[in-house]
């Protein structure tokens, strides 16, 4: 599992246009989820309000230096130079974008494998896949080969209408290619942030968060 992993070398953006979907959350978790595997990570924070880069901070005053990943921030047109440079020195890259159509979000695209798209599940943000699908439209073209895309739920409902809805939007638009991995409104996910930690490490496991996180990079990574 590692060595397949490791041989992949894959960058993953995590994006959207859209605020507060959990880009961050699942950024920061899939780069402590990787490194658990003996990988060598960079995370790119290519947000400028910086999230990524708090949780950095605190996650290495919290867990002593112990990051387990290399932390950059990069911004507009060289997250796409940078990135370049950088691949060959590491595994896996994770990049976190802001929740708009930035230059750094191209950017990331031009040079990603992956584009993970977290969508919660309220009717509002489905509007925004339009400008999403917009955005693919203008880079696909630009790509030697196309980037793969996963969009799912974050901060899914238990119960209730809305998911369903949400994931109907989805479903329509073929290209986002939806995937059945929903991660579910948890508290676990900003208890162990304020930590310092991801979900994978923070005590005590809330396992069902674990294990939907788990399924949802294992389809992400295969
Ligand atoms: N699955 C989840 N369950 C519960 N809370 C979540 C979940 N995912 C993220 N959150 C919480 O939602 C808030 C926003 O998450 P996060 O910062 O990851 O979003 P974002 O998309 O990066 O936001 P921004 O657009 O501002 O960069 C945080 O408080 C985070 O802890
Ligand atoms: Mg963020």
């Amino acid at each position: 599992m590692h060595l397949n992993l490791k041989a992949k070398g894959m960058i993953f953006t995590v994006g959207g246009i859209k605020g507060g979907t959990g880009k961050t959350t699942i950024s920061t978790n899939l780069a402590v989820w990787l490194s658990k595997q003996g990988a060598d990570i960079l995370l790119v924070d290519a947000d400028e309000q910086e999230s990524a880069s708090d949780f950095t901070a605190w996650r290495d005053e919290t867990h002593k230096g112990e990051l387990g990943y290399t932390l950059v921030q990069l911004t507009g047109g060289a997250v796409r130079r940078q990135i370049e440079q950088l691949r060959p020195k590491y595994d896996h890259i994770v990049i976190d974008t802001g929740g708009r159509d930035t230059a750094s979000q191209r950017a990331a695209l031009f040079v990603s494998d992956v584009y993970l798209l977290p969508f919660a599940p309220r009717s509002y943000e489905i509007w925004t896949l339009s400008k999403v699908l917009a955005l693919l439209n203008e880079v696909q073209p630009g790509r030697l080969t196309p980037l793969k895309i996963y969009s799912f739920l974050n901060k899914a409902d238990t119960r209730g209408q809305d998911n369903g809805e949400a994931t109907e939007v989805l479903r329509e638009n073929a290209e986002l290619n939806y995937v059945d991995f929903s991660v579910v409104n948890r508290k676990a996910f900003a208890t162990a942030a304020s930590k310092g930690l991801s979900v994978f490490e923070a005590m005590p496991h809330d396992e069902k968060a674990v294990a939907e996180l788990e399924a949802l990079f294992h389809h992400i990574t295969k």
